[in-house]
């Protein structure tokens, strides 16, 4: 009998620091996990794509705000906030619908791909523009929510960590062990941590970043924790430099972020997992983004496509050692910023009259 998903806090229920609130959840997790043999074939290696864009907002975002919305909700809040690049403001605006709270967004002016605002719109939220950054945007929200009776639903909220962790759970599950690389695009360094989080509970390591020490007596399920590579956009790259970037800048703007807020936990998965944490330029990203769209079926927004060209520029300076079992995580889909993708391409096909003979001809049947 087919059995529905759960959401992760029904599926993760005893790895995560829930009590007797109401779950509010739309069904996010369980996300396929696809062998992309192209890929493979180019990097020497076993390729596996996570697709995060498949959640219900489309983004990874939804794995933390399940655990954030129901947490903050089950304390009494009202009204929820947060800063985002589009991605977090979509996925908040979505889980305050569903459970009936208010919803407010601050985002940097002029930067959030169309889809995304378009989220926050049909759901509702309160949009507030900002003449800056994410980093301006967040720093606004964290004083917002200390001197007003908002709930904080950024990654510093420790209950999205907590869900976006289920993520890690689900590549072990599927795979019956670690890989021995996760790749993952890193912006405000929230997914990096979350997931290194996941794997050393997998794992039966303590958590450093965790609010639940309810997991450290189970059993363990893997047998090791991979490397975590993080890659990020050349003109925001602040953990590759060491120090904040100051105007952050790249055509992947949902990682448009200087001043990351779980900086320290990403130079701990990094360091703690022998990994690595690197840039690549906007040109590669989108080369990466066509490639994955093209080789392997899967459209992903420019952000995501930061693991992939991370990917091919390792496998390229002979970094990949041969046959390792290696898994990319794309964060969101590829609809939510069409114009990126379309930019520079021909989107006008000549039309035709209507028939077989004029469609044949236009395909040089
Ligand atoms: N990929 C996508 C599609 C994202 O939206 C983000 C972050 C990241 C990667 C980076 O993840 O921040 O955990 O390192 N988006 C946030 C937002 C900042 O507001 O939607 P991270």
């Amino acid at each position: 009998m087919a059995h529905q998903w759960r959401g992760v806090i029904a599926e993760y229920r005893d790895r995560l620091p829930i009590e007797d609130e109401p779950i509010i959840t739309l069904g996010e997790g369980g996300t396929p996990l696809v062998p992309a043999q192209r890929l493979s074939d180019r990097i020497g290696s076993e390729v596996w794509v996570k697709m995060e864009g498949v959640n219900p907002t489309g983004s990874f975002k939804d794995r933390g705000m399940t655990m954030a919305v129901t947490k903050v909700a089950g304390q009494g809040a009202e009204m929820l906030a947060c800063a985002s690049t589009g991605n977090t403001s979509a996925s908040a605006a979505a889980y305050a619908a569903h459970a009936g709270l208010g919803c407010a967004v601050i985002l940097p002016a002029g930067k959030i791909a169309a889809g995304k605002l378009a989220q926050a719109i049909v759901h509702g939220a309160q949009l507030v523009a900002v003449d800056g950054n994410f980093d301006d945007c967040l720093r606004i929200t964290r004083e917002l929510t200390d001197a007003y009776p908002v709930a904080l639903v950024n990654s510093i909220n420790p209950f999205r960590l907590q869900g976006q962790k289920t993520a890690a759970f689900e590549v072990v599950d599927a795979l019956g062990d670690a890989p021995d690389i996760h790749v993952l695009p890193v912006g405000n360094a929230g997914n990096i941590t979350a997931y290194w989080m996941g794997y050393r509970e997998y794992a039966g390591m303590t958590t450093l970043a965790s609010v639940d020490e309810s997991a450290a007596h189970m059993e363990p399920v893997s047998t090791k924790v991979p490397k975590m590579w993080g890659f990020q956009a050349a003109g925001a790259a602040p953990l590759v430099l060491g120090e904040p970037v100051s105007d952050p800048e790249t055509v992947a703007t949902a990682i448009r972020i200087g001043n990351p807020a779980s900086w320290k936990y990403a130079i701990e998965a990094r360091d703690e997992s022998s990994g690595q944490i690197d840039k690549v330029s906007d040109e590669d990203i989108l080369a990466a983004q066509a490639l994955l769209a093209a080789e392997v079926g899967i459209f992903v927004e420019p952000a995501s496509a930061a693991s992939i060209a991370g990917l091919l520029a390792a496998a390229e300076a002979g970094k990949v050692a041969e046959g390792q079992k290696i898994v990319c995580t794309v964060t969101g889909h590829g609809l939510k910023d069409t114009e990126t993708a379309l930019t520079g391409r021909e989107i006008d096909p000549t039309v035709i009259e209507p028939s077989l003979a004029a469609a044949s001809e236009a395909l040089g049947l």
